[in-house]
């Protein structure tokens, strides 16, 4: 076996390495880190809203106390993600995992309706804040000789979608990271994958559902496009991203999984 194999290749589960999750307070964040500890990681878990994290660290103290980091910061501002990241290298050694969740959605019109505070403020969180976090991480990642990082990008990302070019824009632009980080960080042994969730029930989901007529016209093109019937779960985005920090990913780099319900099969 090759160096750069044995180095990519994880231990069973997770157990003794440690795993970042941003937008860890709530949704898909909040499963993936439930789920990283489940496999034994530390989390350390990322989000701008305290209380919610709170929530979810409540959640994990419940099972077994000692494994997790909270970590305050908004992913849209460099500054924030260094201070949390520093903080973060107090406590650890070194980063195995890397799992860039935090996101905002919302519909916002055509281009001519979107307002520059929303471009902007979309394209900061969804994708400035995956860059944010990935350059303030490198170095933990590296500590560790090995490393993993998955971006959450969107089905938006793959196609359009009604009234949201600055969200799509930067769900495409996720997936252009993702590539260019792996083609970076292979020979690391750092392996850069992304998944395009469709429809999850989260309050994201729930929340969008109450824009009015766009939103009305983007569920009727998504009934047609469920293939499974029905929006998916938290926890099924979260066992996939659990593969992609897992062993039998060893072979994965650059790779764009879509966790749909074959939403963008059609
Ligand atoms: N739910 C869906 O249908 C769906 C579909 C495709 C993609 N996604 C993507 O999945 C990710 C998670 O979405 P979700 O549905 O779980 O949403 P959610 O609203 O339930 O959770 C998002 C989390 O990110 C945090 N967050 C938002 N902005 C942040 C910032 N600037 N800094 C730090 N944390 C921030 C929020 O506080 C929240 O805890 C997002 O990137 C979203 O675009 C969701």
């Amino acid at each position: 076996m090759s160096t750069l194999v044995q180095q990519s290749c994880a231990p069973r589960g997770l157990r003794g390495l440690a795993v970042l999750v941003t937008g860890a307070a709530s949704g898909i964040g909040r499963a993936t880190a439930e789920r990283c500890w489940q496999d034994g990681a530390t989390v350390a878990a990322l989000d701008l809203d305290l209380r919610s994290l709170g929530e979810t660290m409540q959640r994990l103290e419940a099972l077994d106390a000692g494994r997790y980091i909270a970590l305050e910061a908004d992913v849209a501002d460099p500054i924030q993600v260094r201070s949390a990241l520093a903080d973060l290298a107090r406590s650890l050694d070194a980063l195995y995992g890397v799992v860039n969740v935090a996101g905002i959605g919302g519909y916002t019109g055509d281009v001519a309706e979107t307002t520059l505070e929303q471009w902007g403020r979309s394209l900061a969180v969804n994708l400035s804040g995956a860059f944010h976090v990935c350059r303030e991480a490198l170095a933990l990642l590296r500590a560790g000789g090995r490393g993993r990082i998955v971006n959450v990008s969107s089905q938006y990302g793959l196609l359009g979608g009604a009234g949201s070019p600055a969200y799509c824009a930067a769900k495409a632009g996720m997936i252009g990271l993702t590539k260019a980080m792996a083609v970076d960080h292979a020979d690391e042994g750092i392996l850069v994958n992304c998944v395009c969730p469709g429809p999850i029930d989260t309050a994201m989901l729930a929340a969008s559902g109450r824009s009015g007529e766009r939103s009305k016209r983007e569920s009727r093109r998504t009934a047609t496009r469920l293939l499974l019937g029905r929006p998916g779960r938290p926890d099924d985005v979260a066992g996939v991203i659990a593969f992609l920090l897992g062993p039998d990913a060893r072979n994965m780099t650059g790779a764009v999984v879509a966790v749909d319900g074959g939403w963008s099969a059609s």
